[in-house]
């Protein structure tokens, strides 16, 4: 559901910087029934007012007031919502009365919509998202860390031309890099093949690098005018798979398919028409590791060449899907979003 809401909890103080918090929902604005409930709690139930009174030091840090975007569950999140959010951020960081904002969001898909803002915000001031492992009613929340930590690295003038960048558990990492890699813990989030960009202590954000690839402003994605975005639909391949979840994707409307495939994203023998025939048919064809680590480059244990597909460099397949939905609105020809997969 979408909703909106608004809120200011100090009074702005000259020489804070003004940083904007967007709430979109999950974990980290969820209620559990006691102090020792990690599961089965409710997710995007506490608004962003009250999210933001649970850490009054940051009133000390920044002038910050909250918007309520959406409040769901992220694996509830649709590009609606996604578009909405990018569509917003480029509103207000456009603003000279905001320096940074911020966005919680679940866990679940977090690296999905980092790496879409990363591609489609058009500033340099700092964008930052946050999320919680654990709902704010328990023990040992790390909602209210994590927000003020995002809060100050939003606040800082290093982070800066960074790209979109997540802060959880004391670690920057960039929307590209990042992979949640736990299903409960709270050091849930890494950068297992590129490395953190940095970390906060205390108040203060310690950088050691910026991200490899282009971000927000350098790219060519434009979301302005963009309502809906082109339909790309994921498939797994696995021993004994077969060709009919490609095909009922095609026949459903997808514009483009990601084959998730075993090692170096290889393609079984009953899969490999499916692919093809949708390939014929104009579908933009990208396989990536189902593992999510590691570069497949073109025509590594498939032949690209021959069969038109597209080779989807480190990108794990929902990072995949993302620059293959944003690569659609402005082509089809699977040589054009090759070459954006070697860029992004
Ligand atoms: C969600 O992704 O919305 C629920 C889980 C979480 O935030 O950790």
């Amino acid at each position: 559901m979408l909703t909106a809401a608004s809120s200011t909890i100090a009074l702005a103080v000259p020489g804070l910087p003004n940083i904007k918090i967007l709430a979109t929902g999950g974990t980290i604005a969820g209620a559990g029934v006691s102090s020792t409930q990690y599961a089965g709690y409710q997710a995007a139930v506490t608004p962003v007012d009250k999210l933001l009174l649970a850490v009054p030091e940051l009133g000390k840090i920044a002038n910050v007031t909250g918007e309520q975007i959406s409040q769901v569950a992220s694996h509830n999140m649709s590009n609606e919502i996604l578009l909405k959010l990018a569509k917003r951020i480029n509103v207000l960081l456009a603003s000279p009365e905001v320096d940074g904002v911020v966005i919680t969001h679940g866990t679940n898909t977090l690296e999905e919509s980092a790496y879409f803002l990363n591609l489609v915000v058009k500033s340099e001031k700092p964008v930052v998202m946050v999320g919680a492992m654990r709902p704010g009613t328990s023990m040992s929340a790390d909602g209210p860390m994590n927000i003020f930590r995002s809060v100050i690295t939003a606040g800082s003038k290093d982070s800066r031309g960074r790209g979109v960048m997540v802060v959880m558990n004391d670690q920057i990492i960039g929307a590209r890099d990042l992979q949640k890699t736990d299903t409960m813990t709270v050091d849930t989030f890494k950068a297992p093949v590129f490395g953190y960009l940095g970390f906060v202590v205390d108040s203060k954000t310690h950088f050691y690098k910026p991200p490899a690839r282009k971000h927000t402003h350098q790219t060519e994605f434009d979301i302005s005018k963009v309502n809906v975005l082109p339909k790309v639909d994921i498939v797994m391949g696995y021993e004994d798979d077969s060709r009919a979840a490609v095909d009922a994707f095609v026949t459903a409307g997808a514009k483009g398919v990601v084959h998730a495939g075993s090692g170096t994203a290889a393609v079984s023998g009953q899969m490999q028409p499916g692919l093809e025939d949708a390939v014929k048919k104009g579908v933009a064809v990208v396989r990536a590791p189902r593992s999510s680590l590691g570069i497949i480059t073109r025509n590594m244990e498939f032949d690209d060449d021959k069969f038109g597909t597209i080779s989807g460099d480190t990108l794990s397949p929902p990072k995949a899907r993302v620059l293959l939905m944003l690569g659609l609105t402005r082509t089809s020809d699977p040589k054009e979003i090759q070459r954006m997969f070697n860029e992004y």
